[in-house]
């Protein structure tokens, strides 16, 4: 089976990983979490940056360090993953979706402005698979609007926007080190921001809103998203070598595209649009609506022939859990829809070799050529 993902691990991480045990710091007291705090965040261009346990806690700090809550709207893309939407719906605010723009799998921008109200905070703004959101575009609708900025940049380690770190953009930024993104700590994520009050809020959310001088007395309720000194030593030594696994991930792309180039029926990732190359997080492959295959059946023939892959999400209109809470009835974001019905991913890891490439595309075409 060639997986849908697999980490590189060949650099300093066991190096660094055998610190943490021959000088017995693995908690997150540790000094490979600050390094990792201030390498990363200083490679994003920020000035702050607050480690967590995941990129799903990452997102959860965020939407609670904002104080949103009940009354607040945030605008997000209907086409994303759960961990967007979790705490703005158990804080009690309102998630108002947008659509995707059908080329790049973004949230479509030009739907945003409408769907403002006078309960409209935030637009959290979610990079999709390899290429960013049209940045500016948000950025100009918060400014004139007054709307924080949460922009989830979980899949976009090492990407630009019109030449600007993804992660630089947002009142706060999100990231997950899942082992299937650019850099992993196994599980991780980060927070980034340049507002010290933000900062100070993450870091205090982070530890369970332990307080310095009151260590036992609460004033706000937190959660323990704390990451530990093993992973960050991972982390770092990952964030090394971030442009070379950049690079491997747009030579990857750039190959997939040659050999999957004429392929009937399918829509291939976007290359390039006129703000950034793509970094392919994951090479996703987006059948014709008038192909009779679906996903579902195009990953059961090539999972019979040993090719793993991963459907597309599946929008958060359609999420049964959502549903039954009374959210979003009636409501529709077509290209949203068809992407989970019609997309998926092939094996897009960083260790790929020309030989499995080759396999997958040959696969690919006899399942769908
Ligand atoms: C866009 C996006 N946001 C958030 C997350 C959540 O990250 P984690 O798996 O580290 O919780 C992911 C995970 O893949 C993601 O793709």
């Amino acid at each position: 089976m060639i997986p849908v993902n697999e980490p590189l691990l060949n650099g300093n991480e066991k190096q660094y990983l055998l610190e943490c045990i021959e000088t017995g710091w693995i908690s997150s007291e540790g000094p490979f979490i600050k390094q990792f705090e201030e390498q990363f965040a200083t490679t994003v261009g920020r000035k702050y940056g607050v480690a967590v346990s995941n990129g799903t806690a990452a997102l959860d700090a965020a939407v609670e360090a904002l104080h949103i809550g009940p009354g607040d709207e945030v605008i997000m893309p209907a086409f994303t993953i759960i961990s967007c939407i979790n705490q703005i719906v158990r804080a009690g605010a309102t998630p108002v979706l947008v659509d995707s723009d059908p080329l790049t799998w973004n949230m479509d921008v030009s739907q945003i402005e409408a769907k403002i109200t006078p309960r409209t905070k935030a637009i959290m703004m979610v990079h999709i698979y390899g290429l960013p959101v049209d940045v500016d575009a948000v950025l100009e609708i918060a400014k004139r609007y007054d709307l924080k900025i949460i922009e989830d940049a979980a899949q976009m380690h090492g990407q630009t926007y019109k030449g600007k770190p993804c992660g630089s953009f947002g009142d706060l930024a999100t990231f997950s080190f899942y082992p299937n993104k650019h850099i992993t700590t196994g599980e991780g994520g980060m927070i980034l921001t340049d507002d010290d009050q933000l900062a100070d809020t993450c870091q205090s959310l982070r530890n369970l809103c332990f307080q310095p001088n009151k260590r036992f007395v609460h004033e706000r309720l937190g959660w323990n998203l704390r990451m530990t000194n093993l992973q960050a030593a991972l982390g770092l030594a990952q964030l090394e070598r971030l442009n070379d696994f950049v690079q491997r991930k747009r030579t990857m792309g750039k190959r997939y595209g040659e050999l999957l180039a004429g392929l009937p029926g399918v829509q291939l990732p976007v290359a390039k649009t006129d703000y950034a190359e793509n970094i392919y997080w994951i090479f996703g492959l987006l059948l014709d609506e008038d192909l009779e295959m679906d996903a579902e059946g195009a990953m059961k023939l090539l999972a019979e022939k040993g090719i793993g892959t991963r459907p597309f999400f599946c929008p958060m209109h359609m999420q049964p859990v959502l549903q039954r809470m009374g959210l979003f009835s009636g409501e529709s974001y077509p290209v949203a829809e068809r992407l989970y019905r019609k997309g998926f991913y092939i094996p897009s890891g960083l260790g790929l070799t020309e030989v499995q490439l080759k396999t997958v595309a040959e696969a690919v075409w006899e399942v769908l050529g």
